[in-house]
């Protein structure tokens, strides 16, 4: 099967741009550098960027470009002991997507309740109460919330039908829908937010440095996990995506534009919603909204502020869970991809018929999520997958590609259809700081586990939700990573991939 390729680098840009922005700019960027630092945030936030975010993305791009294979080929044909990486990696991806796609159920719902405002006064009793159902405990389920399964399968729709249309007619043609269309929004909220009384204060309490957090490591281990998070690096999409480019493509610029296009909208976002916020603080009399954590801040602290804007609250509301939607779409899309991609190479099948199965069988276990006790499960397999998932992966790549491989072919392979090039400071990042960082990550995440076991749950359901899926990605990883390939002649390196 002759493997397809973006139209355009353009298209290829739009596609891992679409990627790299998601629900964790909106509301995972703005929250993280108010609770470390504000603007102090920002050093180990742009240091991380340099030192892992940029150099892994060429890592990755250099690895699908070369391979031309999903993750678990791509590992596979390097050692065929390392498949399982690739397919660890694509699992992880597969517990983000579950989730994830609830998120924009959220999001889409909350589209819908901006034309009427319908979440009242009591913005989180709505969220938690009305909307969620939230039961009492993780293991209380609490049946399913209508909207929410409706929501959550159209978004299971929407990736259906741009999955199914291939690379350059589904995926590239979405994302330069979905990428314009969000960046537009995004100003229009923004400049919207900046223009209002009290703006000023909100921004400062964004951007205003804590020094003292830079001495904190607890800072530079949550600079690092937005970063991989962010650039949806170390879960197998951009080995995939870059995977469909053409023989000639500038890897290094390519990363450079992702990273930096991901980072600065992340900056955009924060002021965003950061000047809406200091708005409501100016009306409210000063008062910091208590609910800025997590989902809170897009489904309740920012309804909450609409609630006070002085006119167009209709318009803003649609607008800013639109932007939600698209931006988590276009990353939900690109998630999906790796699993798409990953067992149409291994079983030999057609994508069709692997996006249908695949909606449908990924589709049904998202609806754990849609339930009561949705947003327990959702928070602990989140925190478990990308503290011992992605930024474990992660390390295992860093250690593997840079440490049992020569790296130096991989700088080979791309510094010549690069315009510029990084010399030493890449191999020395993918194999000294990134893996040192990582390290001391892994051991703060288990020590920080063992002594104070996340957001105050019970044992049951932090093993259940949380180290069983952990684990159990883990161990189904290697397992098919011992299995056979339907056509193992895929494995053979083309002379064109030495
Ligand atoms: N990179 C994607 C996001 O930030 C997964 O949401």
């Amino acid at each position: 099967m002759k493997r397809e390729t973006w139209g355009s680098r353009a298209g290829f840009i739009m596609a891992a741009v679409g990627s790299a922005i998601g629900l964790g700019n909106i509301w995972r960027f703005p929250y993280m550098a108010f609770e470390n630092g504000g603007g102090a945030f920002l050093i180990p936030y742009f240091f991380a960027l340099v030192t892992a975010g940029i150099p892994i993305l060429i890592l990755e791009f250099s690895l699908g470009h070369k391979s031309k294979g999903s993750a678990p080929l791509t590992f596979a044909k390097l050692n065929k002991g390392w498949e399982w990486l690739g397919w660890w990696q694509v699992l992880i991806s597969f517990v983000i997507a579950v989730y994830y796609v609830v998120i924009i159920g959220w999001a889409i719902s909350y589209i819908g309740y901006s034309f009427t405002m319908a979440w009242g006064d009591d913005t989180t009793a709505f969220f938690v109460g009305d909307f969620l159902g939230l039961t009492d405990g993780p293991f209380q389920l609490g049946g399913f919330r209508g909207i929410i399964v409706a929501t959550t399968v159209l978004a299971w729709l929407i990736s259906f039908v741009v999955l199914y249309g291939g690379v350059k007619a589904g995926i590239e043609k979405a994302n330069k829908i979905f990428m314009p269309l969000l960046i537009v929004i995004l100003l229009i909220v923004m400049i919207r937010g900046i223009t209002l009384p009290g703006a000023a204060d909100g921004l400062e309490m964004l951007f205003k440095p804590d020094f003292s957090k830079i001495l904190d490591g607890r800072v530079w281990v949550a600079a690092y996990g937005q970063i991989f998070f962010t650039l949806s690096i170390a879960f197998a999409i951009m080995i995939t995506y870059s995977s469909y480019l053409p023989k000639k493509s500038d890897i290094i610029n390519n990363a450079f534009m992702t990273g930096l296009l991901n980072c600065g909208f992340s900056v955009l976002s924060g002021i965003a919603v950061f000047s809406i916020l200091g708005y409501m603080m100016h009306t409210g009399g000063g008062e910091l909204p208590d609910s800025l954590s997590g989902v809170f801040l897009a489904f309740a602290t920012i309804p909450q502020a609409i609630n006070q804007l002085p006119a167009l609250q209709v318009v803003i509301g649609v607008l800013f869970f639109l932007s939600l939607t698209f931006a988590g779409l276009s990353s939900f899309i690109s998630i999906n991809e790796v699993l798409v991609a990953s067992f149409s190479d291994k079983l030999n099948l057609p994508r069709r018929k692997v996006v249908l199965w695949y909606t449908i069988i990924a589709g049904l276990v998202s609806l754990i999520f849609t339930t009561g006790a949705g947003l327990y499960v959702l928070d602990i397999a989140d925190r478990f997958v990308n503290s011992f998932g992605v930024a474990m992966s992660g390390l295992v790549e860093v250690i593997v590609i840079g440490w049992m491989f020569k790296l130096v072919t991989l700088r080979e392979h791309f510094e010549p259809i690069s315009d510029f090039n990084v010399g030493k400071w890449w191999e020395f990042t993918v194999k000294i700081i990134t893996p040192v960082v990582l390290g001391i990550t892994a051991i703060q995440n288990f020590y920080q586990e063992f002594t104070t076991p996340y957001g105050g749950y019970g044992v049951g359901p932090l093993i259940a939700y949380g180290w069983a899926v952990a684990l159990g990605i883990l161990i189904i990883g290697i397992i098919l990573g011992k299995s056979k390939w339907s056509d193992p002649s895929m494995l053979e390196m083309t002379p064109e991939d030495e």
